[in-house]
């Protein structure tokens, strides 16, 4: 193994486009939060890098939407993202953005080298445009007809509905999303980095040189490798982001995926002076964190922008995760699907290790997974409840009962004892090896296994028992007991630090460092500990209730909304409409039309006349419920023969966001035969 001598860790930026919810935490922040204060507490030389991403496409999508500029939007999202952070206690040493004058100037000057070196290539393309606004259209911003499976509102990029990854020329009849217009296809020239120059070294340095990655990047990494690389446009026509630095580049930024992971570099330069050790020694470990989207642009596209500078170490490790699901569903900023952070930070104050632990203890780290509220409750209340926070009350109490808070002295160990106290080196080695290699689950349940020890530790040697009758037995015992707390301030903190504040305080002591993990002697005998205070409490039923009920209204409000985002249909002259004669009227018969599934035959009094119509309604209506129904008519439409019946007329349907075909009544009385207009 190599010996690194300082580490560099990165999380992946976070789009300024949105609040940071718990997809985010579970697969990134948290698992990076851990890393970083195990190594610090190991007294390991670390930086950690983080900040907003502010550039691109996806914010101007979102200022748009809200009708403000792109400013105002990254402002009002750094600012929210970057607090909630702080008060979840994500420790990162710095949280800058990508629209700082730095980063600005560093992404600049790293594209520039790039092209002194001659490394782009410059191509000129076709790309829809619109005239109208004058403006060439980023893939989002065109909409159209997806080719498979006929959704009229799918993206140049994507279709949500059907999930296929589109490419504007894809889509049938394309439309601008800015002015609607018909966008027209014009040349434009931009800058490719070209990948396929460097399949064979990251071939080499990937496939070869990195074998010990999580089987998830390594098997992605394997797959676009092996489909073979193209050279990758770094250059965007936006009027918002990094201005390309050469002449003949007017209107032209920076990919955001070209200047983002830059940002890295970016903030560490304003970080510390010392950044360049950070970045350009070889015994420096660099680590990104990520989630699974990210594989390609950091293990790929960035350690080929990082060789072809020429100046830069790549990283050691990419333990990028996969993505956690809510409640059965994929988290989406787009349709409000997710648990907020700030949100999140509101409703259950003083929560916070709650959240990170449940993200930690579930988090989907070789496959999706899923967060519910029912598994929030159930780890809150059977674990940090009933297991650490049982056991550390326990030894508190106890102590402070039976000795006023004035811990006991060891006495002679029993072998069983021994076999008790040796568990904590083993715990220790096994934490430090599962953070190392970045399963951090494992870590994490076995920290809870120190706690666990803990308890039947008590529950064995029941000291309550022994107070009276063996007493000297019952100093042991709570001293022990005591040591076990002092352990579990030390291995809690890089999970829930809170927590770990907590249970130090409760000690009366001050912080220890990991080395001191596993000793038995960290509280001396005499040592006044505090009054005891609960680590954690019970969640209700009606908390997670509340928040489900939360999730449903979300739910409703998205089925509504996408069973009224029909498209206006193109414009009727007033003459059009007033030629359409409406009348309520009232259903007097009803039958099934055979030999068919959907068809009625209804007779109806439209107040001018009897008359049948034929309807195909029979799925959602029984003729039974339609008889004396009163029911929207247009009474002059064509008459037109069905199965043999002559129908004269039509009754006129809503659908509900399920499809389902529903009568419209009159929100009043109303006689037969009045009319609608
Ligand atoms: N903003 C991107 C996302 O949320 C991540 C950028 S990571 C960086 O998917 F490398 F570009 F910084
Ligand atoms: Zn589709």
């Amino acid at each position: 193994m190599k010996n690194f001598k300082r580490y560099l860790v990165t999380s992946a930026l976070p789009y300024a486009n949105g609040p940071v919810h718990i997809g985010h935490l579970a697969g990134v922040y948290i698992p990076s939060d851990i890393y970083v204060r195990y190594l610090r507490l190991k007294g390991r030389k670390v930086i950690w890098v983080c900040g907003s991403d502010e550039n691109g496409v996806p914010i101007t999508i979102k200022a748009r939407q809200e009708g403000v500029t792109p400013q105002n939007i990254v402002d009002k999202y750094h600012n929210i993202i970057k607090n909630s952070f702080a008060q979840l206690g994500i420790s990162f040493d710095i949280y800058s953005r990508t629209t700082s004058p730095v980063h600005y100037k560093t992404s600049s000057d790293f594209f520039r080298t790039l092209y002194d070196k001659n490394i782009f290539e410059e191509q000129v393309t076709l790309q829809y445009y619109d005239e109208e606004a004058k403006q060439f259209l980023a893939d989002r911003y065109i909409t159209g007809t997806c080719p498979h499976c006929q959704n009229d509102r799918a993206y140049g990029d994507q279709c949500e509905k059907c999930g296929t990854t589109l490419s504007p020329n894809d889509l049938r009849d394309p439309k601008s999303a800015i002015t609607g217009s018909i966008p027209i296809k014009k040349e434009t020239k931009h800058w490719y980095l070209p990948l396929n120059n460097y399949e064979r070294f990251l071939r080499e340095w990937i496939l070869e040189g990195h074998k010990e990655w999580k089987a998830n990047v390594y098997g992605q990494c394997k797959s676009w490798l092996d489909l073979g690389l193209q050279p990758r446009a770094v250059s965007r026509d936006l009027d918002w982001g990094i201005p390309i630095p050469v002449e003949g580049a007017e209107g032209k930024v920076l990919y955001v995926w070209f200047d983002a992971p830059i940002g890295y570099i970016s903030a560490s330069k304003e970080l510390t002076g010392d950044w360049e050790k950070y970045w350009k020694s070889e015994d420096t470990k660099l680590v990104h964190f990520i989630g699974k989207d990210n594989i390609v642009f950091h293990c790929i596209v960035f350690p080929a922008m990082l060789k072809a500078h020429g100046e830069y170490i790549l990283p050691e490790n990419v333990p990028a995760n996969e993505f956690l699901n809510l409640e059965g569903d994929k988290i989406s900023t787009s349709r409000n699907w997710a648990v907020w952070l700030h949100e999140y930070l509101e409703d259950m104050p003083g929560k916070e290790d709650v959240l990170r632990y449940v993200l930690c203890a579930n988090a989907p780290e070789t496959k999706d997974n899923d967060f519910t509220w029912k598994d929030f409750q159930a780890r809150n209340n059977n674990e940090l409840v009933a297991i650490l926070g049982n056991f550390i009350n326990r030894a508190i109490v106890l102590t402070d009962k039976y000795y006023g808070g004035e811990v006991p002295a060891c006495g002679t160990l029993t072998s069983y004892d021994e076999e008790i106290l040796q568990e904590i080196p083993r715990i220790k080695k096994s934490v430090e090896d599962n953070i190392e290699n970045y399963r951090f689950r494992e870590a994490l349940r076995e920290a809870m296994n120190l706690a666990r020890l803990g308890n039947k530790y008590l529950a064995d040697t029941e000291p309550w028992k022994l107070v009276k009758t063996d007493p000297e037995r019952v100093k042991t015992i709570l001293n022990i007991a005591i040591q076990i707390s002092a352990n579990l301030g030390i291995v809690c903190e890089p999970f829930m630090p809170f927590t770990a504040k907590k249970i130090l305080r409760l000690l009366n002591s001050d912080k220890f460092g990991w080395e001191e993990l596993g000793k038995t002697y960290l509280i001396s005998a005499g040592h006044k500990v505090n009054k005891p205070e609960l680590l954690f409490e019970k969640i209700e039923d009606s908390t997670i209730e509340a928040q489900l009920l939360k999730l449903e209204n979300t739910k409703k409000s998205n089925m509504a909304n996408e069973a009224s985002i029909d498209p206006q249909k193109s414009s009727v002259t007033f003459d059009d409409f007033s030629k359409m004669d409406i009348r309520i009227s009232k259903v007097l018969e009803a039958e099934k039309v055979p030999k068919t599934k959907k068809l009625l035959k209804l007779t109806v009094d439209t107040g001018i006349d009897k008359r049948v119509i034929v309807s195909g309604i029979a799925e959602f209506y029984s003729p039974e419920e339609m008889v004396g129904r009163q029911v929207l008519v247009l009474v002059n439409l064509e008459p037109r023969t069905i199965k043999g019946i002559e129908s004269q007329g039509m009754i006129l349907m809503a659908q509900t966001s399920e499809g389902k075909m529903v009568t419209v009544k009159p929100a009043e009385d109303i006689i037969t035969g009045a009319y609608i207009g």
